[in-house]
This record gives structure tokens, sequence and C-alpha cells, in this order.
């Protein structure tokens, strides 16, 4: 029994007056009337600790959506109790009935579910309807139908026997449970860090990121009705090192999959190695981390092309995609064209509220980024090295705005080209022509991140070199394209050095992460 290869989900366009766009906007009028209450959900039980925190629009900040609940050390350790009860049938249930859950998990998201879950992640995590759709619905659903797929590719194989013996790989669950901490970014990565392991018979204790409970809280609800059982994932916001503190201390801990930031991660892998006496086996630590990612600019690009990935990759989303275009090095005998054409399309670009179809960026997540972001326009506006040439202005009266922001700088290791801002602001440095191959090997080695990268030109011997001096500083690269916006089962995501372990989510490579394999070779 095999799946057959899925196509990619068509991305809806929500044109003006079509029949998206109106249910889409039902919904969000429903939601922002309901204010709803968001338990835990541990062994399929709705918890309520009474310890809440709010979920806000971020561009309407005083507009509450819902309350949360937190867990505490009980709630984790509760959690981490139920997931082992639901593993006794869990991983013994015929694999094909565990893919039919998620098939039917992605048909009604493709369904009825998609403008709930569209509608909350426009206005929980501050984002226009076609990043919602390309986030929340599109990729949701291809991770749900490719890692199915994938699973069933993996539970195929077969090794080479011969007249004499037999030889089996029954690729097992991990002996324990799987730890999901989960981005506020995507929607997709939220419910993907907790399906991928789930399909390959694991349970989850899935921890959201505070600033997208909202969104994923309804994730939450599309699995356990498309008949997810109960322990299976297990829904618990709350304080990052209180439930660390619990899940890290626990024998069954059998795997980490993350996404935030590599600061995190590294605390996480360091409390696991101090603790690694205390398991049953060698956690799986899966991460991806940060980024500062690139756009390298060849004088032979196509500066139209080059222009709209810059545009596009720094400032969708407000800059807040861990692909996001941050540092650009643009050859100086195109740059006064390049920056001609950057500022006219800077100028069009319309910022508010999501639920104006017409504007292109939202608001950033929450006030820490808010002045996160501005610390480091501020910086450039005050130093000698550096000019801010568009935007630059916060204003966080109604929600937290951030211009789209375009910085100039004389130093190729200036503070805002070398570190991670996550936010709109994308900083240029202009190298001379000649200077080619060494600003190339500078882009390589100035930060310690390789997540994605962009290179253009239109010469073949140039793309060449470039692909090979920046072997390691991507682990996406994208040629004369935007380095943002991979697709399930196309472009494999992840990236290695301090951007994570790169074990590709949406590959094949990410879901055996979650297998414990057992060969048997039997002699006849
Ligand atoms: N997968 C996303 C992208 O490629 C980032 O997480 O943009």
């Amino acid at each position: 029994f095999r799946i057959k290869t899925p196509q990619n989900e068509s991305v809806l366009s929500y044109a003006k007056e079509s029949d998206e766009r109106i249910k889409l906007k039902a919904r969000l009028t429903e939601l922002k009337k309901e204010q709803i209450e968001i338990p835990l959900i541990i062994g399929g039980k709705e918890i309520y600790t009474g310890n809440t925190q709010k979920c806000v629009i971020p561009h309407d900040k005083n507009h509450v959506l819902a309350i949360y609940h937190m867990a505490g050390e009980r709630e984790v350790e509760d959690a981490i109790e139920a997931s082992l009860k639901a593993k006794k049938e869990w991983d013994k249930m015929p694999w094909q009935h565990r893919a039919s859950i998620f098939l039917k998990a992605a048909e009604l998201l493709s369904g009825p579910w998609r403008f709930t879950l569209n509608a909350a992640t426009m206005l929980g995590q501050s984002k226009t309807a076609y990043q919602a759709e390309i986030d929340s619905a599109c990729e949701l659903i291809d991770f749900l139908r490719f890692n199915t797929y994938f699973m069933s590719e993996i539970y195929n194989e077969q090794l080479i026997s011969t007249n004499e013996s037999w030889n089996r790989i029954e690729y097992r669950s991990l002996e324990g449970f799987v730890f999901s901490v989960t981005p506020f970014n995507f929607t997709a990565i939220g419910g993907n860090l907790g399906i991928a392991p789930a399909l390959m018979g694991n349970v989850v204790l899935w921890k959201p990121a505070g600033t997208s409970v909202y969104s994923n809280y309804f994730v939450m609800k599309l699995l356990q009705e498309a008949g997810l059982p109960d322990g299976v994932i297990n829904f618990v916001p709350g304080s990052g090192s209180l439930i660390g503190n619990v899940v890290f201390n626990n024998e069954w801990l059998a795997g980490v999959h993350f996404t935030g930031s590599t600061k995190v991660f590294n605390g996480m892998w360091k409390t696991i190695g101090e603790n690694i006496g205390k398991y049953r086996s060698y956690p799986r630590i899966v991460g991806e981390t940060g980024g500062k990612d690139f756009i390298f600019a060849h004088k032979l690009a196509n500066i139209n092309k080059l222009v709209t990935a810059l545009i596009r990759g720094a400032f969708e989303y407000q800059g807040q995609k861990c692909s996001a275009v941050s540092r650009a090095y643009i050859p100086r005998s195109i740059w006064s064209v390049v920056k001609c054409k950057l500022i006219s399309e800077c100028a069009t670009i319309k910022m508010g509220d999501v639920e104006d179809f017409t504007n292109f960026m939202g608001a950033v997540i929450d006030k820490n980024s808010f002045d996160r972001i501005k610390a480091y326009i501020e910086f450039a506006h005050n130093s000698d090295e550096a000019e801010v040439i568009w935007g630059g202005n916060c204003d966080e009266r109604l929600g937290y705005f951030i211009e789209p922001t375009i910085i100039v700088t004389k130093n190729p290791y200036f503070k805002t080209m070398t570190e991670e801002i996550f936010g709109p602001v994308l900083t240029i440095y202009v190298y001379e022509d000649e200077k080619f191959q060494e600003t190339l090997k500078i882009c390589n080695d100035s930060t310690p991140y390789a997540l994605t990268g962009g290179i253009f030109s239109q010469d073949r011997m140039a793309l060449v070199e470039m692909e090979n001096i920046l072997t390691y500083a991507a682990g996406n690269l994208y040629i004369n394209d935007k380095p943002t916006g991979a697709v399930v089962g196309q472009q494999p995501f992840g990236g290695g050095r301090a951007s994570g372990t790169n074990d590709k989510a949406g590959s094949k490579l990410n879901l055996l992460r979650w297998t414990n394999p057992r060969v048997i070779k039997e002699n006849f």
C-alpha cells in the first residue's frame, strides 16, 4: 500500500467580491466578536488552570481576541503521563489509519476550516490574507498530505534479502514522548512540529508560542475533529522555562522538535546534555533556529527581478519569516538604478489593518519585537557608518507598526548587517565590482547563520562561482528568486550552522528523525 504523490494545495486569490473573500470576511467578523477562552488540552480533556494571559490583535493592540490558560508543573506532568498512556495504542495502530486521520484533517482544512484558520492567523499574528493563505491553509495542508506520502514511502522500504535469510526493517516510533516547541510566525510550522512525529507513531507535548496560541488552538481543534485520539498531541501553552524544567527532567523524553531562537535552542541542548544520564535513550534534537538571510547580486543581475525579491523577501509578513532577507550585497555599477527602483517600490507599500485587503503589511507581533526592532533602527540612525534611506518610523499608538526600512552601510560587518533583527529592516552593503569574490567570502563568513539566501545573475559562470563560495552559507539557496516561501515537497526547508540541525521540514529526512529503526535478520 502506497500513498500517491500529492499535489500542492492551490493558493486562493481572495479577489474582490470572490466567494472566498466573502467567507473569510464573515469569519473575521465572527471571531472578533466571540472572545473565546482557550484551555490546555491534555489527554483530550480541556483544562482551565486559572493562570491566564491575553491574546491580542498586534495591529489593534487593545482588542482582546481570547484569554488562554497556562500550564503549571502539575499539568506538564499530566500531559507527559497522558501522552505515554496514549502511546500504547497509537504506535500499534496500523500506519494507514494514522495516515487517514491526517489526510482527513487536510481535507477539512481545504474546506470549511480554511477560513477559520486563515482568519485566526490574520487576527492573532497580523498576517495579510495572502500571507495567511500560503501559511495556515496551503502550507499546513501540504505538510499533512506530503508527510503522509513520505511516511508511506518509509514504511514500504525493503532491505535486500538472500535465499538463505530474510532481512526486515521496522521503523518503530521513539521510546517515549516528543516535546514540540513552536514559533509564532507560521501557523503551519506550529502544526507540523507535532504532526510529523505523531504520524510516525509518536506522542507529543506541544508548547506553542504565547503569541500564536490563538491560531494554534484552532489547529488543535481541527486535528481533534479529524479523529486524532486523545493524548496523542497535548496542547500545553505556558512558560517555556517552567515547562522545560519538567520535560527535561523526565526519563521518557525521546525527542525535541523545535523552531525558535538560537539562544533558546542552545539552552535546551545544554540542559539535555547536563541531564543525559537521566534518559532511557538519547533524545533526538531537531531544530530550526535563527537566520540572517541574504541576497547577493552580481553586476549582471536582472534588476527588476532583484528589486522585487528584495522588497518581497524583506518586507512580506513584516520581515518576520525565518527566511526573510535582511542583508543584501549590491555591486556599485548597478546600485544607483537599484536604489531608485527600490525607493519607488517602497513608496507604494501600504501598511495597516490586515482586514484592508490593499495593505501589504500589518504590524509586528508584540511590544518586545517592536522595541527590539526600533532599537536596531535607532542604532543605525545614530551611526556614522550607516544611513537610513527609507522608512524608519515606528508607531505603537494603535498597534505595533514599523515602516519598511532600508539602511545602507559602508561596513559589511555593521551590526544590522550581521545580527538577526526579525523585522522589516533591510541593510545593504554596496561593494566595488572588482571585489566580487572577496565580498562573497564576507557574505559567507560574517554571520554565524546559514538558513536561506538568494543569488542574482544572468551569467552562468558567476552563478557557479557564487554557489561554490557560498556552499555552507544557506540550507536553502535560490537563484534569481527571493529566499522566502519554500513550498512543501518542492523545497524541503532548513539550514545549518547556527540556523539549526537542517533536518529539512517537509521531507522524508525529517520524518526519519522520529523513528527508531529495528533490523531483523532471520535465517532459513
Ligand atoms: N518556510 C518558510 C519560508 O520558506 C520560513 O519558515 O519562507
